[in-house]
């Protein structure tokens, strides 16, 4: 593994067979041994330098020949549209979805639950959880509608990608470009976990500001896998999401077949424990911005098309205040996972594997149990442990499936009724 710093893209070159990178004068575009030459593209080929990414992929045959996609009609909870009826207002929230108990594999155990904005208008991020137990074996998975993030809660999670493997656990992100193959094995039998699909601007390290040249996620702990590949003429099933739907197509071999790779475009891992949590050491709460591990700006400076954001352990070391996040109203849309333990504004009803949504000007925030311990509480520090959960906040409201509409929880109002009412002089 090679240190990748997401959105800042240094060059990274790897081979998997000595010889099978071009380098010095050898041309880029006529490599060795009969390897085809490609290059994907993450962002326009005219951005930027600063934020140009593109990586050289030379592989044993060229993604471009594939018979036409046709659609798929496996995956049934993956991939729907939002629901043809005004939005409601109301904050929602969900139970983990079960395991299967047939073999389901990752693509086809995928479950949409939330999204906001059109994959066609390269903004807008979607919310997936996948539950599944059963390895890809002889088919891949790319999303030509965005780049994914999976955030395992149960199970490893192996992504054999063309750029190379990555293995996560509970507790590590991984992120896989728009576009690029990959198969998902699952090393403990079965797994689940969310899936952030991003169509806008790819995530990357937020700027700090005032914190300075470190802290919260430091650059050198994103790891790239080397280069890996697979030479196998097996029929392969190649599914794609593209606008919205999925296609498929079966190609006579394994497209994971790139047998050495150079750019700055890269699939990636992230271990949440490494992430130097910063907050407040005098009284009050910050923002939750403080929490940000990565940011997918929008074309509004300081309004990200999505933020994710991470809940560690931590010290609570704040003097004569009230230390859990405090009642709010966002012009932002929040969504929120649970990857473990529980959640400090949260007493009960938010479960690992979970999910919560409260869409922009909802009044959201501590429930009525957690505010009044909060309440009461001695302030001496007291060490949140043994929790991670995470935000994906966006600029876009979200819209919950028609599965998500028809499986909340009933009743989330309930946890902020009967507060007492403030007692004037
Ligand atoms: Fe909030």
């Amino acid at each position: 593994m090679t240190t990748y710093i997401p959105g800042f893209g240094n060059h990274v070159s790897t081979e998997a067979v000595p010889g099978a990178l071009p380098i010095g004068r050898n041309s880029p575009q006529r490599p060795a041994f009969g390897l085809y030459a490609e290059q994907v593209s993450g962002t326009a080929f005219t951005a930027p330098r600063h934020e140009n990414r593109r990586s050289w992929l030379y592989r044993m045959r060229p993604t471009a020949e594939h018979p036409p996609f046709v659609r798929y009609d496996g995956a049934p909870r993956f991939a729907l549209g939002g629901v043809d009826a005004p939005l409601p207002p109301n904050r929602l929230r969900w139970d983990p979805l079960a395991l299967p108990e047939d073999g389901v594999d990752l693509v086809d155990g995928m479950t949409t639950m939330l999204a906001n904005g059109d994959p066609a208008d390269l903004e807008g991020v979607a919310l997936h959880v996948y539950a599944a137990n059963r390895d890809m074996t002889d088919r891949v998975f790319f999303d030509a509608d965005g780049e994914l993030l999976f955030v395992p809660e149960h199970g490893r999670l192996e992504l054999v990608t063309e750029l190379g493997r990555i293995e996560i656990a509970p507790g590590q992100i991984a992120l896989v470009p728009r576009g690029i193959r990959f198969r998902a094995l699952l090393p403990d039998g079965a797994a689940r976990g969310y899936i952030a699909e991003n169509h806008g601007s790819l995530f990357r390290l937020p700027d700090l500001g005032p914190i300075g040249a470190n802290g919260l996620a430091n650059p050198r702990d994103f790891e790239t896998p080397s280069a890996w590949f697979e030479d196998r003429d097996t029929p392969t099933q190649v599914i794609q999401k593209f606008m919205g739907t999925l296609w498929t197509t079966t190609l006579d071999h394994s497209p994971l077949d790139v047998v050495a790779w150079h750019g700055n475009l890269a699939p990636w891992r992230y271990d949440l424990s490494r992430f130097n949590t910063i907050n407040t050491v005098s009284f009050d709460h910050p923002d939750p911005s403080i929490f940000t591990l990565l940011t997918s700006p929008s074309d509004v400076p300081g309004r990200a098309n999505a933020d994710f954001v991470i809940f560690p352990p931590r010290w609570m070391v704040a003097e004569g205040t009230f230390r859990p996040p405090w009642f709010h109203r966002n012009v932002m849309s929040e969504a929120m996972g649970l990857i473990t333990g529980a959640y400090d504004a949260k007493a009960e009803g938010f479960r690992p594997g979970g999910i919560s949504l409260h869409n922009l000007m909802s009044g959201h925030g501590p429930d009525l149990a957690s505010w009044k311990g909060a309440s009461e509480a001695d302030l001496t520090p007291h060490k949140i442990d043994g929790t991670m959960a995470f935000m994906l906040e966006s600029c876009w409201p979200y819209a919950p499936t028609r599965f998500a509409l028809d499986h909340a929880q009933l009743d989330y109002d309930a946890v902020w009724r009967d507060f007492p009412k403030a007692v004037l002089p």
